[in-house]
């Protein structure tokens, strides 16, 4: 048995969608007939997104803005209304990451990450309620992190918690609105610029640490977000879903090894 996803006439908005896995969200729903619009803050990266997004044949727009700045994300949302409609999947992913020890981590280092994480989450989903279709699914991109205190990651743990509790604050005030709030936690996925900054040195503890005994694919994740967008999932709301293979635990040991070995490469240094 398999599961069949089309999403025709479908319009899907990514916040963060121009690369890794947003993108390979994004990818999904052309695939399956959507429109899609992806955001990020690079022209380059939107322009390289819609090139490739192009290829499937479906209607396809990108637009550069950066979510910490709330008045360019409704302007973004409002070329939206006048260029496509109503909004039936929202996507907000973009995300800010490196490894820093708290104690050597600025003010401005810590609130970069929550001005992009929490801050720029937040202003996509206050922005975009106006424009959502009824019936409407947003999704957030959470982490691990969120729930796992990890070392060397103050600044994401802290960042992605609120995004996990703003998920489900929403999820209470929009569910009278038939709007469905959920959030994605993405486990060590292949491939991306997270595990590149992350465990810059060793993916094989990574692979190691996954129950599933793989590191996931951005597919892996674009079929959660498509399940959480379809009517199979019409009860679902309010969830913090990981797609881990079952080793978010254990993965992030993998992270804090990077962080040790960071600092041993500095101390190297000195
Ligand atoms: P990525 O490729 O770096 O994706 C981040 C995206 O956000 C990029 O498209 C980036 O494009 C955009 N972005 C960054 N800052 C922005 C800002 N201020 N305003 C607008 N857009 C901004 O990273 P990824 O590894 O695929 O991660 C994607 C999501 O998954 C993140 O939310 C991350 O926390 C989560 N996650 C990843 C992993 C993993 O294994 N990789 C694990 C757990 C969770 P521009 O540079 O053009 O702005
Ligand atoms: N260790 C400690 N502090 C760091 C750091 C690091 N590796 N990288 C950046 N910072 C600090 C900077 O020193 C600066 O603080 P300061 O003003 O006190 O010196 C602060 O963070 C902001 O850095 P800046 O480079 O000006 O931010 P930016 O807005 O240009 O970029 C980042 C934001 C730092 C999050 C950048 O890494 C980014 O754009 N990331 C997006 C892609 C990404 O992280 N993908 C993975 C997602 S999981």
């Amino acid at each position: 048995m398999d599961i069949q996803f089309d999403f025709t006439g479908k319009k899907v908005v990514i916040f963060g969608g121009t690369t890794g896995i947003n993108f390979g969200i994004a990818e999904a729903f052309a695939a399956r007939g959507a429109a899609v619009v992806v955001v990020s803050r690079k022209r380059a990266n939107v322009d390289a997104a819609i090139e490739k997004l192009d290829a499937y044949g479906v209607p396809v727009g990108g637009f550069v803005a950066d979510v910490r700045d709330m008045r360019s994300v409704e302007e973004v949302f409002e070329s939206i209304r006048a260029e496509w409609g109503a909004i039936d999947v929202l996507i907000s992913g973009a995300a800010g990451n490196f490894l820093a020890e708290a104690s050597a981590l600025s003010s401005n280092g810590f609130k970069v990450v929550v001005d992009i994480d929490l801050n720029g989450t937040f202003h996509v989903m206050r922005a975009g309620l106006d424009y959502l279709a009824p019936g409407a699914s947003v999704i957030n991109i959470t982490a691990p992190q969120a729930s796992i205190p990890v070392r060397y990651q103050a600044h994401v743990c802290a960042a992605k918690a609120g995004v996990d509790q703003l998920t489900r604050v929403l999820a209470l005030e929009w569910g009278a609105k038939g709007i469905r709030v959920n959030a994605i936690a993405p486990g060590p996925i292949a491939g991306t610029e997270g595990m590149a900054r992350l465990t810059p040195h060793d993916d094989g503890a990574a692979i190691e640490s996954v129950p599933l005994g793989r590191l996931g694919t951005k597919d892996d994740v674009a079929g959660l977000a498509m399940f959480l967008s379809s009517s199979a999932a019409r009860y679902i709301s309010g969830a913090i879903i990981p797609c881990d293979g079952g080793g978010s635990g254990e993965s992030v040991l993998q992270i804090q090894e990077a962080g040790r070995f960071l600092a041993a490469a500095a101390a190297a240094q000195q």
